[in-house]
């Protein structure tokens, strides 16, 4: 007999379920990535869900939705974007640049406005204040619908497709008594890891790099084509409501620890605090803390924290009066510019450099700065001898912001753009397109000797000994010419080494050979091949599994990963097609150079376990201890939250050490990790 139930063949039912499974399992571990920072499943494993789901949708685009976590790549480029009217005006912030003028400006104020006695102290809610730009998100019913710019706070730009293609953002709410309509607004901004690496993908692609980690996120986001977005990796914080229909809070921590609940990125660092004095504490420690934190924030934001008092106070005429933003001072110092050097990179960029009367700016004292490019040079009419106001923002190198004229007296001097290099006397091209000046020599010193000495860095092979100052002498004793070379060498060559004992030569020939077996991953990197980091070098091991598949593929091939984009693929792409470097990998694996592909142990015994590791580490470098906790299955990261299983504190170890305490996470010392890991590893035999 046969039974016929419904219409819909069974396998299409299965289909959605697994559709909606991979959904929702992709969306639950972008969240834990993101805004938990502890994620609970290795980096591969998620870009398997992830494909899986691609892979589905593609084959049944019928069953694709505007909201699936895949749609997050971006879509073709507009022409101008559409303007949008804030349904509430976007309200700016009054500055206080002192601790007195926050009391002033703020808890005198309001307790002025509300006739309360000076003795009273009010809940504030204490925020770091973002550097990035403003955007407003606005969700129906849970789905993100529109999101825009400030712009001039009544109308902003549509940017949602730009928007849509943040990954650390839910496309849908999660959670309980959602309202129809949530509007909330929040900064976008960059990490200064992701700024640091636009910048330098720029300056390899001879474009003007971004002078500042908000100028890069303002870049970012609007970008006609949301392509370029997608691949950006832009964060944000939300940290108010704008119109908000069917739910309503007492207060502002009560809504962001809504947001929070419905997937909604928010701060960690917030806090609520009794009392003025409590609000400039919490200044003074964000102050002390910014160094230490990996974005930027030029100041914190304190908020009278009961919405029923905000709405009594109301606004002034941009700004409300419940609310001010503590700045920083500036990271700004005036001094003269003696001179301009010319710096070679390993890819041949000519980059001017700035060389200054040392000046300190805040705490660090400051000698150079890079002046980007000849283009930068004439914009800012930078001439040597010229007083100029230099700036750390964000950059871990300073940049000069502007010239003083008026401090000019007519000695200064302008230097023009060489035509040869510095270094090796090439000629040196400007390539079409790009602002930067490239020398061409094929044999040019500095370029071989910083890509032999990435090649042997910590993050590449990790040939440990071999540092810069080796590097340098080999390269003097002609003893390598490229990084094959290294695999070629004897002890005999170690030991013409000026104050070279026969240990420390056996260390080294011991290193270089632990250095065949590296992972594919950090192989691929250190060949140093233009526009592939470490990410992505990583995502290029796991995509191709080998080097011969590596060097074989295509364009076409390389453009169908996820995060590969034209420029990475066909710089990959030219790489291997150079017979040279094919020849130089060629007499690699000759020598024994093996890179081997190695899969992360889901099911070590330290599986969903997160470490932050903080101050100097006496017994074992980071990289190690990062080793030694991934090859268990656990995850490193760079902050600490309540979610975070250890800290191993070092040396002097600081803020994150305050922080672990204050939040009760276990607190190691470097034995105590050491012993960890052994127990460990033990029972994982
Ligand atoms: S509240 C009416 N909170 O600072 C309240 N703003 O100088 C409006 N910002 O336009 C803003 N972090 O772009 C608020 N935690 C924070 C913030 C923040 C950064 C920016 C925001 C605003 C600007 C005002």
């Amino acid at each position: 007999m046969q039974l016929s139930f419904v219409d819909i063949p069974a396998h299409e039912s299965d289909l959605d379920l697994r559709i909606a499974e991979l959904r929702r399992l992709i969306v639950y571990h972008s969240q834990r990535y993101y805004q938990l920072d502890a994620p609970e499943i290795s980096d591969a494993e998620y870009d398997l869900l992830f494909s899986e789901l691609v892979e589905l949708e593609k084959t049944y685009p019928e069953l694709a939705t505007a909201d699936s976590p895949t749609q997050r790549v971006g879509s073709a480029p507009v022409d101008k974007f559409r303007a949008v009217r804030h349904r509430l005006p976007m309200l700016s912030l009054e500055n206080a640049t002192n601790e007195d003028e926050i009391r002033q400006k703020l808890d005198q104020r309001v307790k002025n406005e509300l006739g309360l006695p000076e003795s009273e102290s009010l809940d504030y809610m204490c925020e770091p204040k973002m550097d990035g730009l403003a955007v407003e998100l606005v969700y129906e019913n849970g789905k993100l619908v529109t999101a825009s710019t400030r712009g001039d706070g009544i109308t902003g730009e549509d940017v949602t497709e730009n928007i849509r293609t943040m990954r650390c953002l839910p496309l849908s709410l999660s959670g309980d008594n959602i309202p129809p309509l949530l509007e909330v607004r929040g900064e976008v901004y960059l990490s200064l890891d992701a700024f640091q690496k636009i910048n330098s993908d720029k300056e390899e692609n001879g474009e003007p790099p971004f002078a500042n980690p908000r100028n890069a996120a303002a870049g970012s986001l609007r970008q006609l084509d949301s392509r370029i977005t997608a691949r950006r990796p832009l964060a944000i914080f939300c940290y108010a409501p704008g119109l908000v229909e069917g739910v309503s809070f007492a207060s502002q921590l009560d809504f962001l620890e809504a947001a929070a609940k419905w997937g909604l990125p928010v701060n960690p660092l917030i806090r609520r605090v009794t009392g003025i004095d409590g609000a400039v504490e919490y200044y003074r420690e964000m102050q002390a803390e910014r160094e230490s934190l990996p974005y930027e924030i030029d100041g914190t934001v304190v908020k009278v924290d009961s919405y029923r008092l905000q709405q009594e106070l109301g606004e002034k005429s941009r700004s409300p009066v419940w609310a001010i933003a503590c700045k920083f001072p500036p990271r700004q110092a005036e001094t003269v510019l003696e001179d301009i050097l010319l710096s070679v990179g390993r890819t041949g960029v000519v980059t001017p450099v700035a060389q200054l009367r040392p000046v300190d700016i805040s705490g660090v004292t400051v000698a150079r700065a890079t002046l980007h490019n000849w283009d930068e040079i004439a914009a800012k009419d930078i001439r040597i001898g010229d007083t100029v106001v230099v700036e750390r923002a964000g950059d871990v190198i300073p940049a000069v912001v502007k010239v003083l004229e008026q401090h000019r007296t007519g000695a200064e001097r302008y230097l023009p753009p060489p035509q040869k290099c510095p270094e090796c006397g090439s000629d040196v091209v400007r390539i079409a397109d790009e602002v930067a000046l490239r020398c061409m020599g094929l044999s040019c010193p500095p370029q071989i000797r910083e890509s032999i000495k990435h090649f042997a860095s910590r993050g590449a092979m990790d040939i440990e000994g071999l540092g810069d100052k080796f590097v340098e002498q080999l390269l003097e004793l002609e003893l390598v010419h490229n990084v094959a070379d290294i695999y070629q060498l004897k002890k005999n060559d170690f030991m013409r080494f000026e104050r070279m004992g026969d240990k420390l030569a056996s260390n080294l020939l011991a290193a270089i050979e632990a250095s065949k077996h590296r992972e594919l991953n950090r192989f691929i990197f250190a060949l140093g091949i233009r526009h592939v980091g470490e990410r992505t070098a990583k995502t290029l091991a796991q995509a191709f599994g080998s080097l011969d598949n590596l060097e074989k593929a295509t364009v076409d091939e390389l453009t169908g990963i996820r995060d590969i984009g034209a420029t990475v693929a066909q710089s990959i792409r030219t790489f291997f097609d150079s017979s040279e470097n094919l020849s130089v990998i060629s007499q690699m694996l000759a020598s024994g150079v093996t890179p081997t592909v190695t899969t992360k142990k889901a099911g070590g015994t330290l599986s969903g376990k997160s470490f932050v590791f903080t101050g100097t580490l006496t017994r074992f470098t980071r990289d190690e201890a990062r080793k030694l906790v991934e090859d268990q299955g656990g995850n490193v990261l760079s902050s600490v939250s309540k979610k975070t299983d250890y800290v191993v504190a070092g040396e002097e170890a600081g803020s994150k050490l305050v922080k672990a305490r204050g939040l009760g996470v276990a607190v190691l010392g470097e034995d105590e990790f050491l012993a960890l890991m052994e127990t460990r590893s033990e029972r994982n035999l």
